[in-house]
């Protein structure tokens, strides 16, 4: 039995504001990740472009997800921070994966169903495809953990399949190169070239909720900016979207129980204990039996305490581009070099004369 080496990779897409809960969601899981294991951060680029295709604040964006990364405390020497549009090997095993993922298989993704809506016809073939260009992400570096939110569980299912076929179809060209590892998938002994993936789901981090509806996720597409805290939010934009935040009339109960049927009550006191470090029961502990005048003000402290160093450093960097553009460019020539090591590996699996 063999044993692929550890590798953890995740990737943001460059559309939209970053928000509190792309941060407890995500990027705080990046930063824990960091002391025990080798992390590849990717600014998703490419796979901006299956949903709209022409941006004009293209380079703010990647720059600001990087900002985020970097501020969040993401160290870019230790690991690798990069943009995917760096690296064309993804595309490129992409490629290769679009014809090793079956029809069906791409027709049961609900991301897909729900992002091209009704109009089906006019849905990019590149956002059909996404799922495939993301198993590439993961599999260039033959990544084994992947950090992300629950709705990206279907897409790395897939990836497992994706790789699973990959590993059976070619496994009699595999074996000579001596690059497989021997598994078991379920009972099934598999020579593999490519890991079976493991999730990394939210684990102890809350689902973070819109502050107007805590029955929708917050969200960076929301129309309302005040459903959502964003990174680069200041101090005073902080206070008055809590301040303003949804709630119920009664007081908060001592016992997490209680939050049940109370979606506004519980997402704050999610947020708390998750910028606390502490469980809800915890919180409740201490504000059970207090009204919201007493618990928002406290929310607004803790918010601030946490997210303004984030804030004040991620403003720092956006006021130098060229500093980031250089950690994107590092962190790509040494994406790079795995991802075409991988590469060649697999134009010889596959018998591509090289
Ligand atoms: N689809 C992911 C999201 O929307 C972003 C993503 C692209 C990703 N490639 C990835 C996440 C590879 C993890 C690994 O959140």
């Amino acid at each position: 039995m063999g044993e692929f080496k550890p590798l953890v990779f995740s990737g943001v897409q460059p559309t939209g504001n970053l928000h509190l809960g792309n941060y407890l969601g995500a990027i705080r899981k990046f930063v824990a990740l960091q002391e025990n294991n080798d992390c590849m951060y990717c600014v998703v680029d490419l796979h901006a472009l299956t949903a709209q295709l022409v941006h004009d604040d293209m380079p703010t964006q990647i720059r600001s997800i990087t900002a985020a990364f970097l501020a969040a405390g993401i160290d870019p020497k230790q690991h690798i921070v990069f943009n995917q549009s760096q690296v064309p090997q993804h595309a490129e095993l992409a490629w290769i994966f679009n014809c090793v993922a079956r029809l069906g298989w791409m027709n049961r993704m609900t991301q897909f169903k729900d992002k091209a809506g009704k109009d089906r016809e006019q849905a990019s073939l590149g956002l059909y495809a996404y799922p495939s260009l993301m198993a590439a992400d993961i599999l260039v570096y033959r990544a084994t953990h992947v950090p992300v939110g629950e709705d990206q569980k279907q897409h790395l299912e897939l990836t497992r399949d994706i790789a699973m076929k990959f590993n059976i179809d070619f496994m009699e060209k595999i074996r000579p190169t001596g690059l497989g590892v021997d598994i078991t998938v379920g009972e099934e002994p598999v020579h593999a070239y490519f890991p079976m993936v493991e999730p990394l789901i939210d684990g102890p981090a809350p689902r973070v909720m819109s502050l107007k509806d805590g029955t929708k996720k917050m969200s960076k597409s929301d129309p309302s900016d005040l459903s959502r805290i964003n990174l680069m939010d200041d101090a005073d934009a902080i206070s008055r979207k809590i301040r303003k935040a949804k709630t119920d009339p009664d007081a908060l109960p001592s016992e997490v129980d209680g939050l049940k049927g109370r979606p506004e009550a519980d997402n704050l006191v999610g947020i708390f204990a998750a910028l606390a470090d502490k469980t809800k029961a915890e919180v409740l502990s201490e504000f059970g039996g207090q009204q919201f005048s007493v618990f928002k003000p406290a929310l607004v402290d803790l918010s601030i305490e946490v997210l303004a160093p984030i804030n004040a450093e991620m403003r720092r960097l956006m006021a130098d581009p060229s500093y980031i553009d250089s950690v994107l460019r590092d962190g790509g020539a040494r994406a790079r070099e795995r991802a075409e090591k991988t590469m060649n590996e697999v134009r010889d699996i596959i018998g591509f004369v090289r």
